[in-house]
């Protein structure tokens, strides 16, 4: 299926939130209050055009320059226009001139909102297939993010490396999408809904797990991950029960990561400074970090929070000199159980 379909999907036949046919594009997590509070500040046409499926809200992010790869009407974009203050920037990329239209014609009425002396926000109309096309220099992003588009995109390994090449050394690609349990039969990919409600164009996650690594993300965090429920029965019976997940991953540009964890005997201990998240620090599913208490840590875990902007708010015990073999039960990347069963991460509430 190719842009066309994404273009007509999100421009012409969909005209709101309302008129999906399954939950795929649909959000079920409820935000963290902050996140909640910067929604409120989101002009109404934008929130009616919004299609995400999951939550991108990465923590620490004030002063950062954020890529939003698919941006749509701007939902995110404005909500992360907030976080990272106005000595931070997002830039929004999308392919559809509509929703486009929707997010650049409320772009001075949130400067206003927001009390900004200058809008912080952009939106450059392109093909995350070919974000070299864009005037966007390598290396120069802190954060990309991403809701629910890269399973629409036809040469998805293309978007993996150009994220890579536009991060920052430390920098991370938190994204959320839909992942199938298996590999979706190539026909299904051509049938237009199927496609535009973002399930047959979705990647199997074991699919998923090797492009990210060839991309050079060595070791991908998944944060949340829900099942999809298709309540459509039409769809249903065409996807022939195939299970779908939403998910969000984290994948740091970071040089040197051990292939999988390895302990070398180190531990961190958390600072509670990370606001909205005082209490535990949450890297991904399985690494909730308790504020104040000694926390046993693999070699990855440790760089991805002492080579990055989560630096300042840990303090760090130990080093690379010793390593006692592999780190039990560390990183998970899998959003369905090892034999398709939904993972006990997921929630099912929607939207
Ligand atoms: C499901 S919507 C999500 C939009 C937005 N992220 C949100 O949360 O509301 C998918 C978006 O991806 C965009 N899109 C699909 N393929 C694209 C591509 N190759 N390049 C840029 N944008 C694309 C569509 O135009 C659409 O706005």
């Amino acid at each position: 299926m190719n842009l066309q379909n994404s273009q007509d999907y999100y421009g012409k036949v969909l005209t709101g939130s309302a008129d999906l046919q399954t939950d795929a594009c649909c959000t079920a997590e409820a935000p963290p209050p902050a996140v909640m509070a910067a929604m409120r500040n989101v002009h109404e046409d934008v929130r009616a055009r919004y299609y995400g499926c999951g939550l991108v809200a990465p923590q620490a992010i004030e002063g950062c320059h954020i890529l939003d790869l698919g941006s749509g009407s701007g939902q995110d974009a404005y909500i992360l226009a907030q976080m990272v203050g106005e000595n931070g920037s997002v830039t929004g990329v999308d392919a559809t001139p509509e929703q486009l239209a929707v997010a650049r014609q409320h772009e001075e009425w949130h400067r206003e909102r927001f009390g900004y002396a200058r809008s912080n926000v952009r939106f450059l109309e392109g093909d995350i297939e070919k974000l070299g096309d864009l005037d966007l220099a390598e290396g120069s992003f802190d954060v990309i993010v991403s809701n629910c588009v890269i399973n629409l995109v036809a040469d998805k390994r293309a978007v993996f490396e150009a994220a890579f090449r536009m991060l920052k050394d430390g920098g991370e690609l938190y994204f959320s999408d839909v992942y199938s349990e298996r590999r979706v039969p190539e026909h299904l990919l051509n049938d237009p809904v199927l496609h535009g409600e973002c399930l047959s164009g979705a990647l199997y996650w074991g699919d998923f797990i090797a492009l990210a690594k060839a991309a050079g993300f060595a070791d991908p965090r998944l944060v949340t991950s829900r099942p999809l429920g298709i309540e459509n029965a039409e769809v249903a019976e065409k996807l022939d029960k195939i299970a779908f997940h939403s998910a969000t991953y984290r994948l740091f540009k970071l040089p040197d990561l051990d292939s999988q964890c390895e302990d070398y005997g180190q531990a961190v201990r958390y600072k509670g400074t990370v606001v909205g998240e005082e209490r535990a620090f949450l890297l991904d599913g399985h690494h909730r970090i308790e504020a104040g208490r000694m926390f046993p840590i693999c070699g990855n875990s440790w760089k991805m929070l002492a080579d990055t902007r989560f630096a300042p708010h840990f303090e760090f015990f130990g080093d690379f000199s010793t390593h006692y073999g592999v780190f039990p039960d560390c990183g998970i990347a899998v959003p369905f159980g090892a034999d398709g069963i939904a993972s006990d991460m997921a929630n099912t509430a929607c939207c």
